[in-house]
């Protein structure tokens, strides 16, 4: 049988999206459905919510699961990422959910494994500054819980799209289901080649905010900022940090506005600590909550 990979939003149809939201909402996991599974975890960055989700995922449907440190392995004697898979696969291992810092790394190796006949599913768990699928499934499913529908809704995406995997991996789904998409943030942070993305492109963040669903937040991504992209922080924030204030300025009030992230949150740079855990506009940690059922559902897609 062909592997099965989650590697790029690009690749989903709104049919498969729509299939797995249905089976993230019936399923058992008393049924313990990937039983006798063995599941990799191979992450070469940090990670929290990804990480602890994937794992726990897993392990609540029945699957063994191997957390594998890069450090401590044969990678740093010369070994290849395409003969470490083969040995984990070797070694009883179904699938490995990885987070590489570079991006497309994921799709070179689904392609030495597929030349090697090899039966492994890969799931991308953030590539470099390209792709975070599960990330944008799990935006997805709550912002259809919270709007049922999002045919011509109002999407602001604010901040560093272009370090953003969480933003290219968002445009590509949420249009695809109909959202209208805008970015802002400084122009060193979102190149004009966004625009061929099918989004509007506001660096003025006043009037970005007017007339919108739904905010989402990127993290500004202090580990990526050595380029001279920003000035400071300070000058970032003055510009950029989505406070109640800037918002009640620019639309009157808060309305049934909706504050996403995907953690974790510089509070005070991107957005204000009030609106993090606003009690009806936050969907921050709902966000973290259906990020287990819809990697439950992932899983249960993929391998079962
Ligand atoms: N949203 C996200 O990818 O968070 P982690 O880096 O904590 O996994």
């Amino acid at each position: 049988m062909a592997p099965n990979h989650l590697i790029s939003c690009q690749d989903l149809s709104v049919e498969w999206v729509e299939d797995l939201f249905g089976l993230v909402d019936r399923l058992r996991p008393e049924d313990k459905p990937l039983k006798d599974i063995k599941i990799a975890t191979l992450f070469y960055e940090d990670s929290t919510r990804t990480r602890v989700s994937f794992e726990l995922a897993a392990s609540t449907l029945g699957a063994e699961v191997v957390s594998l440190n890069p450090r401590l392995m044969s990678l740093n004697k010369g070994e290849s990422f395409l003969d470490t898979a083969r040995t984990l696969e070797a070694l009883g291992v179904k699938s490995i959910i990885i987070r590489h810092p570079d991006s497309g790394a994921i799709d070179r190796l689904a392609e030495s494994l597929e030349k090697a006949a090899s039966g492994l599913t890969l799931i991308n768990a953030g590539d470099g500054m390209r792709e975070h699928p599960s990330q944008a499934l799990l935006d997805l499913y709550t912002l259809k819980e919270a709007l049922d529908d999002l045919q011509g809704k109002q999407i602001l995406i604010v901040g560093d799209c272009l370090h953003s995997r969480v933003a290219k991996s968002n445009i590509d789904l949420l249009k695809k289901f109909g959202a209208q998409i805008t970015l802002s943030g400084p122009p060193t942070l979102i190149p004009y080649c966004f625009e061929r993305f099918g989004v509007n492109v506001n660096h003025n963040l006043d009037q970005a905010l007017r007339e919108k669903d739904v905010i989402i937040l990127l993290r500004l991504q202090q580990e990526r900022q050595h380029k001279g992209l920003i000035a400071s922080l300070r000058d970032y924030s003055r510009g950029y940090l989505v406070s109640h204030e800037r918002i009640i300025k620019a639309r009157l009030d808060l309305g049934d506005l909706k504050i996403m992230h995907p953690g974790p949150v510089n509070p005070g740079v991107e957005l204000e600590s009030s609106l993090v855990d606003h009690p009806k506009a936050s969907l921050i940690l709902r966000q973290v909550k259906n990020g287990l059922k819809v990697r439950m559902g992932i899983l249960a897609k993929l391998l079962c």
